[in-house]
């Protein structure tokens, strides 16, 4: 797939069509620039509530997505959208309101997942992103967004991107 044409984002504030950026739009083997450009193009055009997983290996990029997402959201401290492996929850000023950023690479058990207050950062933040969702299988609603990034074998430069739009699991 490395190699195929990736779709440029020349407008990344512009608001697109969401339908369309996680469909046809989504560009399949992303360098850094043009995942980027996408992620702040998705972040644009959220609707409010959303949840978004990033799924992907340790490495693959999903905190360098969640950034990008958080630009197209409006936050103007972006060095604060970091892997959040230790606070396991960060939150962001954004115009439309704070942003949730959770980390569950540490969670173990559901007992921890309850020590978060995990049913109710889903049920109340206005937008919830979550890096490593598998650990919290079965808890999430129908319609998060599920992006998951794949490393290149064949090239380090870019990231194999996979977009699914319904449950993670139900
Ligand atoms: N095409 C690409 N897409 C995303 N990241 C890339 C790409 N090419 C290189 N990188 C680099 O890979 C690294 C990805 O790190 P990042 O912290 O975003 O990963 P992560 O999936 O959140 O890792 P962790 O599981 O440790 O939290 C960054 O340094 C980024 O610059
Ligand atoms: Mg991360």
């Amino acid at each position: 797939m490395a190699g195929d044409d990736v779709p440029t984002m020349t407008s990344p504030a512009e608001k697109h069509s969401i339908a369309s950026l996680l469909g046809r739009s989504a560009p399949r083997a992303p360098d850094l620039e043009t995942l980027e450009a996408w992620g702040r193009a998705v972040g644009a055009s959220l609707p409010r509530p959303c949840i978004i997983t990033l799924e992907g290996d340790l490495g693959a990029g999903k905190t360098t997505l969640a950034r990008a997402l958080c630009a197209g959201l409006g936050v103007r401290d972006l060095q604060s959208v970091t892997s959040p492996t230790f606070s396991l929850v960060q939150q962001y000023d954004a115009p439309g309101g704070p942003i949730v950023h959770v980390d569950l690479y540490r969670v173990r058990s559901g007992a921890e997942l309850e020590q978060l207050g995990w049913d109710e950062l889903v049920a109340t933040s206005s937008v919830l992103i979550i890096e490593w969702p598998d650990r919290a299988a079965g808890t999430l609603p129908s319609g998060v967004i599920a992006l998951t990034l794949l490393h290149d074998e064949g090239n380090p430069r870019r990231r194999v991107l996979k977009v699914t739009g319904g449950p993670v699991s139900t």
